[in-house]
């Protein structure tokens, strides 16, 4: 077995109104003042974040807020959360919404424990990651797998660029998890979500490093059991079981452990990562767009590896590998296909795009062809564009 370093630091409180926890679990941090940040209204709109506000109130907790987090969150919107942090003297940032919440309230949670920095810089890696105010989390949508996770993603809205910063500091010291709260979601954020769950555990699973039998069945267990819930709540978004078997994925496929021992490839987050930035398209629709042109592109590399994919998550056997591995790639995009999640970058609001912009985006992927980014297979710009380049169709 490979070596493995492994740290969930968060305490997870799951089920229904689960939320109501917000208090104790914010005292049990000594909190005194709770900065909530939230999206564009959908949890006022629920009342989800006066029920909030309220069991923080009743633990004499005060409360400042911080609303209008977009998707493909601002790094502006952080920095004034930062300001709202400091001048209140904020101890807690608690997020109330999803992966974007989230990482807006990490961003805040970095700089507003090292009052003087600009936000900035620790995300172009000038200033380390030292401490951080703790994070709470309510989560309203399983997906980005942030309420584990040791990364917050922001864009610059200055460079057009979007990146993450990473530190153990920021995973949440608790998370709330009411699957009930994803009644409301819309249908195309349900998809998307279940598409990045898959995609947090495909970055994982196909890499160059064999071995760690059981970092493998549970990543494939992960799979199995997103996919088959999937489709249960795409048909029905009431069905609690089948959203709570959801979330519960969500966050397993992104605090580490569908990976351990090995390198991540991550490198369709770095092509969905500049679709974001570029055309403000939601995460998982920027993943599922690419992946099938990326999986053609590696699967001969190891079809061993792809074959054992479609075995043991698609339930697949053709005569060899190769067969098997190509079917597999078919069934995921069938798959993705029928949750009406693009395949192709025409499938998108942002629709075929020139060559130039393609050559632009692989470029900024790898910082200007400075460096290799992914695992399975180590790539440049020019690969980058190759598969921007397959995907590039209606
Ligand atoms: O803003 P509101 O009004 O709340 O609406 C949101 C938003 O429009 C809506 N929504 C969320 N929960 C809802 C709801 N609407 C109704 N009812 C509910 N219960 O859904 C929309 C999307 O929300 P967002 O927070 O953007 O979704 P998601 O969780 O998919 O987060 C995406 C962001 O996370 C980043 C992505 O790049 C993207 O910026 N990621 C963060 C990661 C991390 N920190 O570990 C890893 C991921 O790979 C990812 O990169
Ligand atoms: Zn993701």
């Amino acid at each position: 077995m490979h070596s493995f370093e492994q740290y969930m630091p968060t305490k997870i409180v799951f089920g229904k109104e689960a939320e109501l926890k917000a208090g104790t679990l914010a005292k049990e941090w000594q909190a005194k003042k709770v900065l909530l940040v939230y999206g564009g209204g959908s949890v006022v709109r629920s009342g989800l974040l006066g029920r909030v506000e309220a069991v923080l109130k009743a633990e004499g907790i005060e409360v400042e807020e911080l609303g209008g987090v977009k998707p493909n969150p601002r790094m502006s919107l952080a920095k004034e959360g930062v300001k709202k942090a400091i001048n209140s003297g904020a101890d807690l940032v608690m997020a109330v919404g999803g992966g974007s919440c989230i990482d807006t309230a990490k961003a805040i949670a970095i700089a507003a424990a090292k009052p003087g920095t600009d936000l900035e810089e620790f995300w172009s890696g000038k200033i380390p990651i030292e401490k951080a105010l703790p994070v709470g989390v309510v989560l309203t949508i399983a997906a980005a797998g942030s309420e584990m996770s040791d990364s917050a993603v922001l864009t610059n809205e200055e460079t057009g660029k979007k990146a993450g910063a990473h530190s153990d500091l920021v995973r949440p010291k608790f998370a709330m998890m009411n699957p009930e709260l994803m009644y409301t979601l819309p249908k195309y954020q349900l998809t998307c979500g279940i598409v990045d769950i898959m995609m947090h555990t495909m970055e994982r699973y196909f890499t160059p490093v064999d071995g760690n039998e059981l970092t493998d069945e549970i990543a494939e267990g992960v799979l199995r059991t997103v996919i088959r819930n999937g489709l249960k709540a795409y048909e029905d978004q009431q069905n609690y079981d089948a959203l709570s078997e959801i979330m519960w994925c969500g966050s397993i496929s992104h605090n580490g452990i569908t990976g351990l021992g090995r390198p991540k490839d991550f490198l369709c987050h770095k092509l969905g990562h500049q679709l974001g930035a570029k055309f403000d398209e939601a995460h998982g629709a920027t993943l599922s767009a690419v992946w099938g042109s990326w999986a053609r592109y590696v699967y001969h590399l190891d079809e061993a590896r792809f074959a054992n994919y479609g075995r043991k998550v698609w339930n697949i056997d053709e005569e060899n590998d190769e067969k098997t591995a190509v079917a597999a790639i078919e069934k995921t995009e069938e798959f993705f296909r029928s949750l009406h999640m693009p395949t192709c970058l025409g499938d998108m609001k942002m629709g075929i795009q020139p060559d130039e912009v393609l050559k632009e985006m692989a470029g900024k992927a790898t910082a200007g062809d400075t460096m290799k980014v992914g695992a399975f297979q180590k790539m440049g710009a020019k690969e980058l564009y190759e598969i921007y380049k397959k995907a590039n169709h209606r």
